[in-house]
Formats: C-alpha cells, sequence, structure tokens
C-alpha cells in the first residue's frame, strides 16, 4: 500500500527531493461520552486504521493537498501567507488549521509542503478521521520540519486548530487518543488535569466490533456545540451553590443535591448524563483491572441508555444498531461511541458469536433503516509514526 501511495505522489507533484511516508491511527471510544468538556474521564484507544500521508517540504510557501479518498477534488492549493478557513477547501482546512496553529503558538512553518493522503478510516463515520489528520499533520511538523513539541502538544495543538480555526469546539480525547495511542491499551485519560493511565485491553475470546450505521453527518452541523452549551449553562447554574470547576467533579449523590438548581429540564438531562457517566467511565475502568468484562460491558450498556435518553444524541440508525446488538448472545457490550448524531457503534462481542453479529445485525439494520450498516473487527494501534 505504503508503494502505492508514494507512486501516486511521484506522479501528482515529482520525484524530487526527500519524500516522507507517515501514518496516524483513527480512534475509538470504549466509554465515557461527551465527558471531554465537562472535566470528566474518557477511556479511547487508537486503532490500526488511520489516515497514511506522503510529504515533501517546498522551496517556497506554496501548500498542495491531494486526498486519495477524494480524488475528485483534485489538487487544493493554498499558501502559508493566506492560512484562513475556506469553505471551498474542503478537508484541507485540517492541515492548514494545524499549520496555523502551529504558528500561533510561537513555530511559525516558513517552508510549504506538497501532502498526498490517504485514509482507511470510514470518512464521517465517528472514528475521528478528522483528528487523525490534525495529528498526522502535527507529527510531520514534529519530524520533518524539526518543531520542538510532544506527542501532547500535538493532541493539544490539534483541538486548538479544531476550535478556533475549523469551529467545532470538541474536546480533548480524540487528538489525545490519536497522538498518545498504545498498542493494545486504551487511555485512561482525566480531561480536567491531562493525567493519563495506560490499561491493557487483553480481551481473550472476544473481539471490538464496530458497526458504521453510514448516516452522513458532520460534527460542525451537528448538535455538538449544542449540548456542550447546554452542559456549560448548567455548570454555571450548580456553581451558584457548589464550589465546582466542571460537572466531572460531582458525584452522583452530589448532583441529585443539586440539581434543582438548573432551571431547564433538557440542561438537567443533560448534566445529569454528564456526571453520571463520568462516574460510570471510573467504574468501568476499575472493573477491568479485575478482570470483569461482564461488568466492563455492562457499564457500556448504561452508557447508551443514558446518551439515548438523557443526553439525546442516539437516533434511530444508532438506536437500531445498539438494540439489535444486546439482542445477541455472546455480546458483552455495545454503545454509540463518538460525537453521536450518526457515526458508529463499538461493541464487545465473543469471538463465536462475531459472524451471526455481523448477519443478524446488519440485516435487522438495513430492513428498518433502508440502507446497509458496515461492520470492522477492530484491532488497537499505536499512535502516530514516520514509515520505513
Ligand atoms: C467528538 C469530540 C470529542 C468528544 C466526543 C464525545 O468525538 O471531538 O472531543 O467530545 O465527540 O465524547
Amino acid at each position: 500500500m505504503q508503494a502505492k501511495l508514494v507512486e501516486k505522489f511521484k506522479e501528482l507533484f515529482g520525484a524530487d527531493g526527500e519524500i516522507r511516508t507517515y501514518f496516524a491511527p483513527g480512534r475509538v471510544n470504549m466509554i465515557g461520552e461527551h465527558t471531554d468538556y465537562n472535566g470528566g474521564h474518557v477511556f479511547p484507544c487508537a486503532l490500526t486504521i488511520g489516515t497514511y500521508g506522503v510529504v515533501r517540504k517546498r522551496e517556497d510557501n506554496k501548500l498542495r493537498f491531494y486526498s486519495m479518498n477524494f480524488e475528485n477534488l483534485g489538487i487544493i492549493e493554498s499558501s502559508l501567507g493566506d492560512l484562513k478557513p475556506d469553505p471551498t477547501a474542503d478537508w484541507t482546512n485540517y492541515p492548514k488549521g494545524v499549520i496555523w496553529a502551529f504558528g500561533e503558538k510561537g513555530m511559525k512553518i516558513t517552508q510549504g509542503m506538497d501532502l498526498l493522503l490517504f485514509g482507511n478510516i470510514p470518512n464521517g463515520s465517528g472514528l475521528s478521521s478528522s483528528a487523525s489528520v490534525e495529528v498526522l499533520t502535527g507529527y510531520i511538523l514534529k519530524d520533518f520540519y524539526g518543531c520542538d513539541v510532544s506527542n501532547q502538544d500535538i493532541a493539544l495543538i490539534g483541538q486548538f486548530s479544531e476550535n478556533q480555526f475549523n469551529g467545532v469546539n470538541c474536546g480533548i480525547m480524540d487528538q489525545f487518543a490519536i497522538a498518545m495511542g498504545k498498542k493494545g491499551h486504551a487511555i485512561f485519560l482525566d480531561t480536567a488535569t491531562l493525567e493519563y493511565e495506560y490499561a491493557p485491553i487483553a480481551l481473550k475470546d472476544a473481539k471490538i466490533v464496530i458497526s458504521c450505521s453510514n448516516k452522513k453527518r458532520g460534527l460542525g452541523d451537528s448538535k455538538y456545540n449544542e449540548r456542550r452549551a447546554e452542559c456549560e449553562k448548567a455548570l454555571e447554574e450548580i456553581q451558584q451553590f457548589a464550589g465546582i470547576n466542571s460537572l466531572g467533579d460531582l458525584t452522583e449523590e452530589e448532583f441529585e443535591q443539586f440539581q434543582t438548581a438548573i432551571k431547564d429540564e433538557d440542561r438537567k438531562k443533560r448534566a445529569k448524563h454528564a456526571v453520571y457517566e463520568n462516574q460510570r467511565t471510573v467504574r468501568a475502568v476499575e472493573a477491568l483491572k479485575h478482570d470483569d468484562v461482564e461488568l466492563f460491558g455492562k457499564l457500556m450498556n448504561e452508557s447508551h441508555v443514558s446518551l439515548r435518553d438523557d443526553y439525546e444524541v442516539t437516533g434511530i440508525e444508532l438506536d437500531t444498531l445498539v438494540e439489535e446488538a444486546w439482542k445477541i448472545d455472546g455480546v458483552i457490550g455495545s454503545r454509540m461511541t463518538g460525537a453521536g448524531f450518526g457515526g458508529c457503534s463499538v461493541s464487545i462481542v465473543k469471538n463465536d458469536a462475531v459472524d451471526t453479529f455481523i448477519e443478524q445485525v446488519g440485516k435487522a439494520y438495513e430492513e428498518k433503516i433502508g440502507y446497509a450498516a458496515d461492520f470492522y473487527v477492530v484491532e488497537i494501534g499505536d499512535g502516530p509514526s514516520r514509515l520505513a
């Protein structure tokens, strides 16, 4: 595959100069959803699928981008002198945003680049194809352009660019999971402090299956920013009675005590999810440490119910995928993952039930929704790297 990408790069951009190849993964979140902008915990992992980038530094300040996933768009050009979000520039706003963000952080990039991308993450699936492109770009600026940053810095700069350049008020989870990924491990991250711990996901007789709803969506036009604003408002209301910094500071009991401060029923449900989901995530990781995969799965199911009924970010597509999954023997746990409103579900499925799962969930989904879902049995991989 790498050879094919380099060949395509040379065909488009010429063969001279030093050409390097990089990879950054996608991610799936096992539990802890919509907690990362509420000062709570998340538990994501990097995948072995992701984004490949073939790149060359230029002598001038031109930026030339090409994606093998959007070949119809051709080469999209801009320049270092013109780093502004541009709706007509499509996906290239992600690498451009990161180059801009490095400049904002005092690392101005003065040499342009030719960059060819190919991603084997389904686009818009909720497996963070955009954060993957951001981290890939950041890693290129570190490794090839010599910017003095850690992988954690790359995650933070990626989030900054997504917030400030691309207008999505996302938390730190996606970029962190991708930049800090570790084979065979999920990352238990406290988003309030950025303290983290790697926890092995050693599923002896089960696999992680991702079911992709194929419902088209973009984070920017979803209700993501609205949910975030609802939580911020609920926090302000509670803060009039309790000295907390974020909803993640509250236990379930404390929430029940203070929830009357929240003056709107929808807002109350959003805040309840943020608090309960955070506590659930802490318990789930604890269960995993004690090898209690069954309890972990049960908490995944509870997470989905809370995202469906209180946070209201699932929708008929994700609910169908998950509710059909729950019917199958050998499913340890199943829930929506990522922002919601379409995208994917994640399930832990016993090895000998995987085929039945794909067949039955696939059939029921197509019957109800009218188009097919896609299924991926995934592996947990490392963070970004330069390929030999
Ligand atoms: C998106 C955001 C993340 C996180 C999840 C929901 O993936 O980019 O920061 O908020 O949604 O958990």
